[in-house]
């Protein structure tokens, strides 16, 4: 069963990225063929600062080796590493109707939002099915956002099945419905565009600044609390087994302790769980050349794979 994502190199990841992604690919590397790639040449789309791009696509890297990806089980590359995904772009192309992208949710929500309009914007779903396809992936987990892309990339696949046999896996999304969306500061949805969010990887001053500002009911120091809807409860919750919820509900009811003590208690609690993951970052920061490398063994593994489908893709359609 191959698994594949594509990962966006945009910046700065947050807990909500953490327990809504990044840990089930933690657990997708025991227990599937999982391809993970860095989508650089997607982020051309928005992005023009060539520095951004070279940084972001390595920061990207070092951020999930960090969190725990194991290069020995996963096969981690650099998308633009792998040139046969932009040809598979090209003659996709020729089997997506205009109407499939029009009708594309992501495109149209950017243009609103006031990017720029580009043809790399527009066609970025082919782009998709061209990365997803090349590796005959089966399964591709996504954010809700991304469910009409793999959408959109099974429509190409059939219509170039259609015409030419049963060349292209089929790829199924997969959303995991278990995890609860994280809230952020203010109790909405954390996300980066709502700025509520809490960094994985940030100073302990930061770390104080952005649990400082998490909304609690204003109650005395002495009185018992409500931890039910409180966002201090539900954020260090997540860190927490049964036993710990439990202690730290007691404390809620007993009183005695003001909503600026739960807060020092999640800071500690984030320190802890993301403590090994920032000593790795800081290896691999020192060790980019490692980072390089396992890049590069992944891209040698992957273009195998690729160049292997490109020749049957090439026959079938009339390439020489
Ligand atoms: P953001 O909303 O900050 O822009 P992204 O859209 O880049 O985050 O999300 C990347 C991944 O993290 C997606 O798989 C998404 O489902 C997950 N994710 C983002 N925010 C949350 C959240 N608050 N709770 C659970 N999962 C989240
Ligand atoms: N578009 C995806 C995102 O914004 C990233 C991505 C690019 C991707 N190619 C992919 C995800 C292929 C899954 C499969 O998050």
């Amino acid at each position: 069963m191959r698994v594949l994502t594509g990962i966006q190199s945009s910046g700065t990841l947050h807990i909500g990225n953490y327990f809504g992604a990044i840990k089930q690919m933690m657990e997708l590397q025991n227990s599937s063929d999982l391809y993970i790639f860095i989508a650089n040449y997607h982020s051309l789309s928005s992005l023009k600062d060539a520095d951004a791009v070279r940084k972001n696509t390595i920061d990207a890297a070092i951020t999930y080796l960090s969190l725990g990806i194991d290069p020995n089980k996963v096969t981690m590359w650099v998308q633009s590493d792998v040139k046969e995904v932009l040809e598979l772009y090209w003659i996709l192309s020729a089997y997506t109707p205009m109407g499939l992208l029009e009708r594309a949710h992501s495109y149209k929500d950017k243009v609103a939002k006031g990017i720029g309009a580009n043809h790399a914007l527009f066609s970025y779903p082919v782009l998709m099915a061209a990365d997803i396809l090349l590796y005959d992936a089966n399964i591709v987990p996504v954010g809700k956002d991304q469910i009409q892309h793999v959408e959109i990339t099974r429509d190409i696949a059939v219509k170039f099945n259609n015409e030419h046999g049963d060349v292209l896996t089929m790829p199924e999304f997969k959303i995991d419905e278990t995890v609860a969306t994280v809230p952020g500061t203010d109790g909405a949805k954390m996300s980066k565009s709502y700025g509520n969010t809490i960094d994985i990887f940030c100073t302990p001053k930061q770390l104080k600044k952005q649990v400082g500002k998490i909304v609690t009911e204003a109650v005395s120091l002495e009185e018992p609390k409500e931890w039910k809807d409180c966002n201090v409860y539900n954020l260090c919750k997540l860190f927490l087994d049964e036993d710990g919820q439990k202690e730290l509900q007691q404390r809620y009811k007993k009183g005695g302790e003001g909503h600026g003590h739960f807060k020092m208690y999640l800071a500690d609690l984030i320190t802890d769980e993301f403590k090994e993951a920032s000593e790795k970052k800081e290896y691999y920061e020192n060790h980019l050349d490692e980072v390089k490398e396992i890049l590069a063994f992944g891209a040698e593994k992957a273009r195998k794979n690729a160049s292997k489908k490109m020749e049957i893709i090439r026959e079938k359609v009339g390439i020489l």
